[in-house]
């Protein structure tokens, strides 16, 4: 059972228990989608190419979750993967309303509703919603939760080969360089195990709580990340990002955009000595 906080005076409580109802809301609308697979849920359009879809529920889930939200606090201005910016207000909130909708197409039970809050600049909180196990993850003000509960995160291990690494490389629709191949290559060498999931918000969620140690994406957009670093983040995790000419960033509101390579880790991974830590200096994409 979900357990969302209640309703309090607090400008931030009230906002993480409208990021959650709306999760809640793309979540229902996402996995009856799912469960009823038909060709009005899944009447699909390609958006950059064959392999970057997008189907009638994602825009189904996105309307949920902004209607949801306007009708809580009107002084919003959302950005949705499917919407664009739309909305004025003090209070920011990036959303994907399906990650992994390519799992979601081909009846694969893994993808899930990502919000991020923001107000006045500052992070608020972080809602990754997995409607299939039901499970919310959530981080409000620096406390991380799954369903309500208090995650304490078991350390998998501190080196490569102790552990699995969740990422998105090599990205799909395009031939990898020799210098990409190379570096996947490296990471296939280097991890005990290296795993392609399908959602990024999901890879995130699942370092923050402990069920992976370490994470790398590359070629992402800000509402794959935005409420995972969130999440990372109130775990007390490692978090790494960088631009596309290799510069690290501070992950904050302004500069999730320029965002183009990340890592994140347990606390206790030992980044600088991990292949990752490689790839990121190399700056390989
Ligand atoms: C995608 C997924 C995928 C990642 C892509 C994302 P979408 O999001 O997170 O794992 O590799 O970069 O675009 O399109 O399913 O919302
Ligand atoms: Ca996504
Ligand atoms: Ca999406």
């Amino acid at each position: 059972m979900i357990l969302i906080k209640p309703m309090s005076n607090d400008i931030h409580d009230m906002i993480a228990t409208v990021a959650c109802e709306s999760a809640l809301a793309a979540g229902m609308v996402a996995h009856r989608g799912f469960v009823n697979a038909s060709p009005e849920t899944l009447a699909t359009e390609q958006k950059a190419g064959f392999f970057d879809i997008v189907t009638a529920s994602d825009k189904a889930a996105e309307r949920a979750a902004c209607d949801t939200i306007w009708s809580r606090i009107p002084t919003s201005r959302i950005l949705g993967e499917e919407g664009g910016w739309q909305g004025e207000g003090d209070t920011t909130w990036i959303i994907d309303p399906i990650d992994g909708t390519s799992n979601f197409a081909s009846g694969l039970p893994f993808f899930c509703v990502s919000i991020a809050a923001y107000h006045k600049g500052e992070p608020v909180c972080g809602v990754v919603y997995d409607p299939v196990r039901e499970e919310l993850f959530l981080a409000n003000q620096g406390r991380l939760t799954l369903n309500g509960k208090k995650v304490e995160p078991f350390l998998r291990g501190r080196t490569d080969r102790e552990v699995e690494v969740l990422t998105n490389a090599p990205y799909e629709g395009e031939r990898p360089s020799r210098a990409a191949q190379e570096a996947h290559a490296d990471l296939v060498n280097s991890f005990r195990a290296v795993r392609r999931l399908g959602s990024c918000a999901l890879h995130l969620a699942y370092v923050a709580v402990g069920r992976v140690a370490v994470c790398y994406e590359s070629k992402f957009s800000a509402w794959d990340i935005a409420a995972g670093i969130q999440l990372v983040e109130a775990a007390g995790g490692q978090v790494y990002v960088q631009d596309a000419a290799g510069s690290r960033l501070e992950p904050n509101e302004d500069a999730l955009g320029s965002v183009k390579r990340l890592v994140v880790a347990q606390a206790g991974f030992d980044y600088q000595s991990s292949n990752l830590s490689k790839q990121m200096k190399d700056g390989i994409l």
